[in-house]
């Protein structure tokens, strides 16, 4: 269960700041209004963009939990993110992915929050034991136009709620950005500098196995140094 937020009047409205800054910042779009998509959508809101959520129920009942857990961010059909956001956020369980339209997301910077999470999940065969990372298989799921990054997967909901700190801050907690598309990492780093946290290139999907439950960075508070040197060390005791 996502905490609540104090409600305010204009809850579920696109928010001032919202709309002034929509024509030079990219519309988020986010699949799941759980517990990492609603620290995520909090934000990014919070941060001055325009955010969508859907969920796979009805936009009504997204649109009654957002007022209470994320008033002013704006509920939308799964298939409706497609055409209002600029970069889509998959913060679904695993297990669910394959029920997204996956092939509408074409040309679209995709961001994968997931975790292949047996617990959660179940034991699902593609992911078990799989020797790629699962980002890769998320990929080989899209179109090739989508330009998937993992990011945002590593730290908690509630991390991502208590770390944000601004620019500069000397105690900001780094987040990892794999991705194979330059553009993209770059689009998606700003995004996670907006959302106060420091943006670190980690390397292409490939790579992105060291952001996973079991890698070295994984729900580990890190200032950007000590990510580098921890990824780095990782990276050289791989290719040795
Ligand atoms: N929890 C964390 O701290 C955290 C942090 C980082 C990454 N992650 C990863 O993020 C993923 C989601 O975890 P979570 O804890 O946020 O999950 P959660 O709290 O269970 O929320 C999942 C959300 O996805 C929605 N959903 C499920 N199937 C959907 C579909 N087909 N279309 C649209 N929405 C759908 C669910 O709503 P409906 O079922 O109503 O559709 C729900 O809102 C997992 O892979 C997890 O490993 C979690």
């Amino acid at each position: 269960m996502v905490p609540s937020r104090t409600l305010s009047p204009t809850a579920n409205l696109p928010q001032e700041n919202s709309t002034m800054n929509s024509a030079s910042r990219p519309v988020i779009g986010i699949f799941g209004a759980g517990k990492s998509g609603v620290a995520i959508a909090r934000l990014a809101l919070d941060a001055g963009y325009t955010v969508h959520v859907a969920t796979s129920g009805t936009v009504e009942d997204t649109d009654q939990l957002l007022r209470f857990v994320a008033p002013g961010v704006i509920a939308a059909t799964v298939r409706d993110l497609l055409t209002l956001a600029d970069i889509l956020i998959i913060a679904v369980p695993l297990r669910r992915f394959r029920e997204l339209p996956l092939h509408a997301m074409a040309g679209h910077i995709v961001i994968d929050v997931m975790n292949y999470w047996p617990p959660i999940d179940g034991t699902l065969p593609d992911f078990n034991n799989a020797e790629r990372p699962s980002s890769v298989i998320i990929q080989e799921a899209l179109p090739d136009t989508a330009q998937l990054v993992k990011t945002f997967n590593h730290l908690g909901y509630h991390q991502m709620e208590d770390l944000p700190r601004p620019t500069g801050a000397p105690d900001r907690t780094a987040l990892a950005i794999a991705g194979d598309d330059a553009d993209a990492v770059e689009t998606v780093a700003r995004l996670v500098d907006d959302l106060g946290f420091e943006p670190l290139p980690a390397g292409p999907l490939t790579a992105s196995d060291r952001l996973e439950p079991d890698g070295p960075v994984f729900g580990r508070q890190l200032d950007a140094m000590d990510m580098r040197r921890i990824l780095q060390t990782d990276h050289s005791e791989q290719a040795a």
